[in-house]
This record gives C-alpha cells, sequence and structure tokens, in this order.
C-alpha cells in the first residue's frame, strides 16, 4: 500500500486524512446537534467545551492535511468526467477546504470575541486570539451557524456524489479513497 498519493490514486497517508477528518467532523456535528437542544446548566457547558476542543484540533488535522496534499501529487479526475461534473468537483472540494478552516476560526474567535476562555479538552487553557468585543462576536456566531448550513448542503451533495461514482458509474473514485482497495478488475 503506498504512502505517497500518485496521479491514479490517494496514498494511504491521504486516505487517513480524509477518514480521520470525516470521522471528527461527523462527531462535532453531532455534538452541536445535541448542545443546541440543551439548556443553560453544567451538561450543556461541557458539551460546548468538547465541540470548541475538538473544533480545534479539526483545524491542526486539516492544515497538516493541506501541507500533505501540497507536498505531493493529487490524482487526477477520471477522464469520463464532463466538464461541469469536473467544476462541480473541484468546487466541492475547494468549498470543503474553505468550510474546514472558516468554521473553526469563526467559532474560535466568536468565543473569545464574548469573552469565553476554552480548556482544551479540560486539560489546558487555549489563548484568546481577540479582545472582548461582544457585538462582533454575535456576528461571528451567526457566520459560523450559516457556514454550518452550507457545510451540511454541501456535505450531502459530497457523499451523493461519492455513491453515484461508486454504484451507478461504477468507476473507481471511492475505491480510490479506501485503504487497502485496489481497481475493479
Ligand atoms: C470544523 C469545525 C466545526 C464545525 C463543523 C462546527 C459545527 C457547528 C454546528 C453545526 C453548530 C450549530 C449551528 C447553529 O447554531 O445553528 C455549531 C455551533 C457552535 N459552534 Fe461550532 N463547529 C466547528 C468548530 C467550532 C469551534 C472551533 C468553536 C469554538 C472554539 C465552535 C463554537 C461553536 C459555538 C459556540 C456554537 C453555538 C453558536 C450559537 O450559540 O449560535 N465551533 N458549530
Ligand atoms: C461518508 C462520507 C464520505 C464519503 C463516502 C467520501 C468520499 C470521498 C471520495 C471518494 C473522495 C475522492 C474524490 C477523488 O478521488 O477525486 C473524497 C475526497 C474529498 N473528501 Fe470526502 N467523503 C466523505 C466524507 C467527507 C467529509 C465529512 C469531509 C470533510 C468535511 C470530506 C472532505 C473531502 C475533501 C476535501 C476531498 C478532496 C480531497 C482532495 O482533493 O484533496 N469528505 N471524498
Amino acid at each position: 500500500m503506498p504512502i505517497r498519493n500518485d496521479r491514479t490514486r490517494w496514498g494511504l497517508v491521504s486516505q487517513l486524512f480524509h477518514w480521520l477528518l470525516a470521522i471528527m467532523i461527523f462527531a462535532q456535528i453531532a455534538l452541536a446537534l445535541i448542545f443546541i437542544q440543551l439548556r443553560p446548566g453544567p451538561e450543556l457547558f461541557a458539551l460546548i467545551n468538547a465541540h470548541k476542543s475538538l473544533g480545534l484540533t479539526i483545524l491542526v488535522v486539516v492544515v497538516a492535511r493541506l501541507i500533505w496534499r501540497w507536498a505531493n501529487p493529487v490524482p487526477d479526475l477520471p477522464d469520463t468526467l464532463k466538464p461541469y461534473e469536473r467544476f462541480l468537483a473541484r468546487f466541492t472540494h475547494g468549498a470543503l477546504y474553505a468550510l474546514l478552516i472558516a468554521m473553526p476560526l469563526t467559532g474560535w474567535f466568536g468565543s473569545a470575541a464574548l469573552g469565553f476562555t476554552i480548556r482544551w479538552f479540560n486539560l489546558f487553557q487555549l489563548p484568546n486570539p481577540i479582545a472582548k468585543d461582544v457585538p462582533l462576536g454575535h456576528a461571528l456566531y451567526l457566520t459560523h451557524s450559516i457556514l454550518a448550513l452550507a457545510l451540511g448542503v454541501i456535505l450531502v451533495l459530497h457523499i451523493a456524489a461519492a455513491i453515484r461514482h461508486h454504484w451507478i458509474l461504477k468507476d473507481d473514485t471511492l475505491r480510490r479513497m479506501l485503504p487497502g482497495v485496489g481497481p475493479r478488475l
């Protein structure tokens, strides 16, 4: 199993980054969907702190993933794709990366602007990147919620595309992102 990517498939490191982040993002969205229904109390604060801690961990993993992506060849899209499908694939992948950076930043800066401090998984306190500014904090939280909706829509498109490639077009797009799985014979 090659560690690095080549022009035809993803290497092991890119595959692990993809699936690790997918799990983290689903956990992050699940945490948010649970805590937005809770009333203020210790349970709510614990879940919000877990969401903030996991969100900032996601930021670090995304930056590492992008550095690995720049240091490696990126596999070509299948040549059977029509121009509009190429555009959609590039657009959704670019939007996913942009959201994976913008969501943690709006959350972190919003939290700091509202004067909260974050204890990373209750282990140590993280620095606040900006000073308290309540109206700015509310604007950043609103942006965070709007970006969350956009992420939901794009993820549905992304997963639908993976299913279409695998079960309808029957090409290797999903297989080349799966560790230990070779191309169709
Ligand atoms: C990729 C990372 C992240 C994702 C996918 C994500 C996702 C979400 C979602 C789906 C919601 C519910 C949206 C709503 O309020 O309607 C939410 C809310 C929230 N998130 Fe995140 N989040 C991320 C990172 C962060 C980070 C790093 C922080 C803070 C350090 C944070 C702080 C918050 C807060 C405080 C709320 C509640 C906002 C409010 O009360 O309006 N998030 N997030
Ligand atoms: C069940 C869930 C998922 C499936 C089946 C899936 C499937 C795939 C597949 C097959 C590719 C490779 C496309 C290609 O080779 O051209 C891919 C790429 C990608 N996926 Fe997912 N994915 C899932 C979840 C996610 C999640 C949750 C995220 C992050 C929010 C994500 C972000 C990305 C990104 C950014 C790429 C582009 C890779 C690059 O060009 O560097 N995926 N996904």
